[in-house]
């Protein structure tokens, strides 16, 4: 349990982990090595992933929540349920063309977390094969890992920090500083090109990929190109924290302080409650409780790297966030699948608002079990 709790937040932390374990309990029996993604009316559908290919970028997370579970609970049927969809995997790796930026996201949360947990060394190889495709997708004259496939050769986007930690890991495994290279390399042009003065960020860049010139910032996922999406903040501000966490460099520390400082201003304003998109116009209200709940996470890390004077500023934050998410957003009946409701895919994609979307619960339950001391490090 973390140290600087007070009694009402640990019993508020005590008392959601018992709802999660019966939840999530209730969950694994369910859906065991599917793949879940947005349920519907309460249900996980396409649990095969047949409607939106094996290889979508969201489809870790799952197992991801496995392995924390069966870390906290030694509950051996999260381990066989998490082995199942890392198998599943295998075939992707001879696809090789549709793969892409995400493969972080993607093998860090089932082989690599299985070889962090287990030694399982048939695991190892797929997470270092993982780390060989993503450090292959860096572009260095423009020195940045490029984001999806096609024509869309100098994009860069922010969300990329979340999946660098695969080469940390790869760089410590094999013990080759190569795979760290690319990773710093990538995230200074990221800090440079995507984080504005003001702690906000672009989410994708276009960069002209024979010298790394940027040439646009278009909207994305966000409302307008110069607004400010939320969830591509929240990844800025634990991607940043993790890349200090594995570098020690203070400028990435500096920067993920810098964003969450911005976050927190943001939600400071608003009920503790993200909205989708920061700088969207007042009506429609859309919020993004995803952004939320994987920024919590981040500002946990802030606040494991700054001295204690700083830290309850990043602490009170988190737990701020994933009260308010609980309070408003959260579902703890055992018989309807997700917990967290109000998640945005994108602003502009009316079908993705206002659903629970699999890596809002994979985030709510990482900030948990770290408030508890009971989490391992996946990134
Ligand atoms: N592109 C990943 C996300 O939706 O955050």
């Amino acid at each position: 349990m973390n140290a600087m709790l007070t009694a009402e937040d640990r019993k508020w932390v005590e008392g959601t982990y018992e709802k999660l374990k019966t939840k999530l309990s209730a969950e694994c029996d369910r859906i065991g090595s599917g793949i879940p993604y947005i349920p519907e009316n309460g249900k996980y559908v396409d649990l095969d992933s047949s409607k939106r290919h094996l290889n979508w970028w969201t489809n870790g997370f799952w197992p991801g929540m496995l392995w924390q579970m069966y870390h906290a609970t030694k509950d051996e049927k999260y381990r066989k349920a998490a082995e199942g969809v890392e198998e599943k995997f295998d075939e992707l790796f001879s696809e090789y063309l549709s793969l892409h930026h995400d493969v972080g996201f993607m093998w860090l949360h089932t082989a690599v977390a299985d070889y962090r947990l287990t030694g399982n060394e048939r695991s190892r190889v797929r997470g270092l094969h993982a780390a060989s495709l993503l450090a292959g997708r860096y572009n260095p004259a423009g020195k940045f890992i490029r984001a999806w496939n096609m024509d869309r050769t100098g994009w860069i986007i922010v969300d990329c920090m979340m999946n660098i930690p695969l080469l940390y890991w790869a760089s410590d495994e094999l013990q080759d500083p190569r795979f760290r290279f690319v990773a710093e390399s990538h995230a200074d042009t990221c800090r440079r090109i995507t984080v504005r003065g003001d702690g906000s960020c672009n989410h994708i860049s276009i960069l002209n990929p024979e010298n790394g010139e940027c040439i646009d910032n278009p909207a994305g996922q966000g409302y307008a190109s110069g607004s400010s999406w939320s969830r591509g903040q929240s990844w800025a501000v634990y991607g940043f924290a993790l890349s200090y966490l594995h570098t020690g460099k203070e400028e990435y520390l500096e920067t993920a302080k810098a964003v969450a400082h911005y976050f927190i201003a943001n939600l400071s304003v608003n009920g503790w409650l993200p909205l989708c998109d920061f700088r969207s116009p007042a009506e429609p209200v859309l919020y993004d409780t995803t952004a939320g709940v994987c920024a919590a996470c981040g500002m946990l890390e802030i606040a494991k790297a700054v001295g204690e004077n700083e830290r309850p500023l990043y602490l009170n934050a988190a737990l701020n966030i994933l009260k308010a998410i609980d309070k408003a957003f959260c579902n703890w009946d055992p018989e309807v699948d997700s917990i967290v409701s109000h998640g945005t895919t994108a602003y502009h994609t009316p079908e993705g608002h206002h659903v629970p979307i699999i890596y809002g619960d994979y985030f709510f339950t990482e900030a948990i079990l770290r408030l508890l001391g009971k989490d391992f490090l996946i990134w």
